[in-house]
């Protein structure tokens, strides 16, 4: 059998040792040994082997615009979002296409290859879901791209924002998207929810809305979109990202909400690096740090997948498409540090947002799609820590990103030549 790519001693996150072998761009085998001639082979011995991350939450309309027209000198949410207002008037298609290219590049040398991105629908213009929707097809051949249709200054608030939402899911964007919590009142709010979740069901597609992304323990429409996900039959295609204000919820409702959430089958994205920067601003102490309830949410079998929402935008002024810092954040304010649970943190930025993505053909296992990153790290947990390098990318049965190993030369009188971070076997 003559492959395309063989990659050969690598450790698989469950701690299997495994070859990989790749041909028409699926995994043709997958097996402790593989001997076969490759027109590609790759040297894994001791390196994770993972199937690729995955973001489930992020705006690339908005991505590498940091600083432009200004930057956001309160750090809040709501200047965010008035910065974004101000650089939207001045967009035009070529930029933001630019912009989200570039950021692709970065993804795929992060081995980072599919991620659902919010467009902006609140512009007559639609200038990021043209622009986005030109980018998907461009990427497709490495980078699955998943598009939300996103009312950012609120679905009834703006007048223009049903037109437009419906506009945008015309011209083939993939997922209904909300904003609750920015509507003028809790019920404009509630009443939201409950149109987008028709839209969605009437159109067969999933829903995603940013949830409750507030520290007011009032802000409960998280509770509505688990109502319609139950009456409209939409279990297992509807997400609730940040979700927010349930860090500052009362702990009675919570043991009540979480339960219905899981019958229901809505996921949660939180969104470590932002929830942590926006969230508690209106604090003085203790402040509140506004991550949404993620052990407990798995312990009631709630799917919870990590997200990035933000690089280098009016929200976020740092980030570099690395799915290992946001799992690495969000293991920290989360305080999942046993062993299991770090694992579990690895799991949240690929396969589990591959369920939430319902992302077909994923994972390491024969059949699949052959994508994958060797990491230089011996396990999840070791990836984590080090944020490790990413040796090969591949996707879609390609080569598609590529770094050598370059360990740090030391001059120290009777230390070693050089030094290794690695502990985990096989480094
Ligand atoms: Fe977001």
């Amino acid at each position: 059998m003559q492959l395309d790519i063989l990659v050969k001693g690598g450790v698989l996150p469950d701690g299997r040792r495994a070859d990989v072998a790749i041909r028409d761009g699926r995994i043709a085998e997958i097996a402790p040994s593989i001997d076969a001639p490759a027109q590609e082979t790759f040297d894994a011995a001791g390196c994770l082997v993972s199937a690729p991350f995955v973001d489930p939450h992020f705006h690339m309309d908005a991505t590498l615009s940091w600083g432009n027209p200004r930057i956001n000198a309160s750090g809040t949410l709501l200047e965010g979002i008035a910065l974004w207002g101000e650089l939207k008037a001045r967009l035009t298609p070529e930029a933001v296409a630019e912009r989200a290219l570039s950021y692709c590049d970065w993804a795929v040398s992060q081995g980072l290859l599919a991620i659902r991105s919010h467009v902006d629908v609140c512009d007559d213009r639609l200038v990021g879901v043209e622009a986005l929707l030109a980018v998907k097809e461009t990427v497709r051949s490495y980078l699955d791209l998943q598009l939300v249709a996103f009312p950012q200054d609120g679905f009834y608030r703006d007048p223009r924002a049903r037109a437009n939402l419906l506009r945008a899911l015309d011209l083939g964007v993939d997922v209904v998207g909300g904003i609750p919590h920015f509507e003028r009142t809790m019920e404009e709010g509630r009443a939201s929810v409950t149109e987008l979740c028709e839209i969605a069901d009437a159109r067969g597609l999933p829903v995603d809305l940013h949830c409750d992304e507030t520290d007011d323990p009032l802000s409960r429409h998280i509770e509505q979109l688990i109502f319609e996900t139950t009456r409209l039959g939409l279990e297992g295609r509807v997400s609730g990202s940040h979700l927010t204000s349930m860090h500052s919820m009362d702990n009675y409702y919570v043991s009540k909400l979480l339960p219905l959430m899981a019958e229901a089958g809505v996921a949660a994205i939180p969104n470590p690096l932002v929830n942590i920067v926006l969230q508690g601003r209106h604090d003085t102490y203790p402040k509140r740090r506004g991550l949404t309830r993620v052990p407990e949410m798995r312990a009631h079998g709630i799917r919870v997948g990590w997200g990035q929402d933000c690089v280098l935008d009016p929200w976020y002024s740092l980030g570099k498409a690395d799915m290992l810092d946001v799992a690495f954040m969000g293991l920290h304010v989360a305080q999942m540090t046993s062993p299991a649970e770090m694992r579990a943190c690895f799991a949240m930025v690929t396969e589990e947002n591959a369920a939430i993505l319902g992302l077909e053909g994923y994972g390491l296992e024969r059949g699949a799609i052959a994508s994958l990153v060797v990491l230089d790290a011996g396990d999840p947990i070791e990836a984590i820590r080090l944020r490790a390098e990413r040796r090969f990318v591949i996707s879609k049965g390609r080569v598609v990103a590529r770094k050598a190993r370059v360990a740090s030369r030391l001059s120290l009188p009777g230390r070693p030549a050089e030094v290794d971070l690695r502990l985990a076997p096989g480094g």
